[in-house]
């Protein structure tokens, strides 16, 4: 007998069946303010989320809920342009459960990217960072019990991949880890000390359960943050997700490119 969970993955892959997404190769997580990567897609066709039968909605503003399927040099990929977040109450496994419905239909290679909050103060406003790992602060875990942890989620390969995009297009790239909290509040400065302290390089209040979540699904993950903003306490300025938002749109041509070349280099 499957779980609820697992029907409602297969239920979604079933919807996605019918709307004609078949097998992809990459999938994209488009993260908030990062969603203009997909204008990049060729042969692309997107589904309004609200079409697809049990995928979540979400209500934040820079999401514009699509799914866009096509092609980038020749391989299949999909993005999803905005992901649910746990903040808007919905459970780990809504907010996992697209990423779930697309490993079941094949796909082996997710790029997950969000917007962060800086937290090495080096790190400007439109810096790009790779994720080299992460710290799972959400409190919640989409794995079920027979599901095993695999040690550093995301593929060394993927981001040597990333690496050589970069390098080829001359973007600067930065590598750290990435701090994934509930929010939906930004941080007080004494949290982000303590990230600082524990080896945090950038915050966010996504992505740390979707990268779980394909991983459990045997594929392999890379991560990309755009860092939108110093996270709290490192300027002295207010946070706002207005900010995220314009400094997302400001790197979204690098953002892009750097994605799009990457493809690539990931088969
Ligand atoms: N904190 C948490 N999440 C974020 C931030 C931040 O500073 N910036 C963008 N997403």
């Amino acid at each position: 007998m499957s779980s609820i969970v697992e029907r409602d993955v297969e239920r979604l892959a079933s919807s996605l069946v019918r709307h004609g997404v078949g097998a992809v190769e990459v999938s994209f997580v488009l993260g908030s303010g990062l969603g203009a990567f997909a204008e990049r897609i060729t042969r692309a066709r997107a589904i309004p989320y609200a079409e697809i039968d049990g995928l979540p909605v979400s209500g934040v503003a820079g999401h514009a809920g699509r799914l866009v399927v096509g092609e980038i040099d020749g391989v299949r990929v999909l993005a999803q342009q905005g992901r649910v977040h746990l903040y808007e109450g919905w459970s780990v496994h809504e907010v996992t459960r697209a990423v779930r419905a697309i490993a079941t239909l094949g796909c082996r290679t997710f790029v997950m990217t969000n917007a962060a909050g800086g937290i090495r103060p080096e790190w400007r406003p439109g810096t790009l960072m790779a994720i080299r790992d992460h710290i799972n602060m959400q409190g919640r875990t989409p794995l079920r019990r027979a599901e095993r942890g695999f040690g550093n989620p995301y593929d060394d390969r993927l981001r040597a991949g990333l690496q050589r995009a970069a390098q080829e297009l001359a973007i600067e790239l930065e590598y750290g880890v990435y701090v994934g909290l509930l929010g939906p509040s930004y941080e007080t400065p004494a949290e982000i000390r303590m990230l600082a302290a524990f080896g945090g390089d950038a915050v966010g209040m996504s992505t740390v359960a979707e990268v779980l979540a394909a991983r459990a699904c045997g594929a392999r993950v890379a991560g990309v943050s755009l860092i939108t903003n110093q996270a709290a306490g490192i300027s002295g300025e207010r946070l706002s997700h207005a900010e995220v938002i314009a400094a997302g749109q400001e790197a979204a041509g690098r953002f892009s490119a750097l994605l799009e070349r990457s493809v690539r280099h990931m088969r």
